[in-house]
């Protein structure tokens, strides 16, 4: 298995708090979101059919809902909150420079 690197994925001041975005980084689609000024970065497709989740809605509290059916899902752990056999990949983040970092 290839070794994890660091990649860019979009500059903070771009990321609001509250706000889910998009980034496809290295080819990977990533869903960002700031929550109490902690960031979280998980894959950004949901595993129902696939929709982009960033265009769903954001709960106050740790939950993104897709936009096409509904599923919810755990921004901490990426557990589908309808079945906890099914988790999106999170993956760990940094910033450096004012950029946000993905490792892939
Ligand atoms: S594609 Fe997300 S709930 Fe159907």
């Amino acid at each position: 298995m290839p070794e994890k690197s660091w990649f860019y994925a979009m500059k903070e001041t771009d990321l609001n708090e509250g706000i889910a975005e998009f980034a496809r980084v290295k080819g990977t689609p990533v869903l960002l979101i700031k929550k109490d000024g902690k960031i979280y970065t998980l894959y950004g497709k949901c595993l129902h059919m696939g929709c982009r989740l960033s265009k769903g809605t954001f709960s106050d509290e740790y939950t993104m809902k897709c936009g096409c059916h509904g599923w919810e899902y755990d921004i901490r752990s990426g557990k589908y909150l309808g079945d906890d056999s099914k988790t999106l990949g999170i993956y760990e983040n940094k910033v450096e420079d004012g950029e946000i970092l993905v490792l892939l």
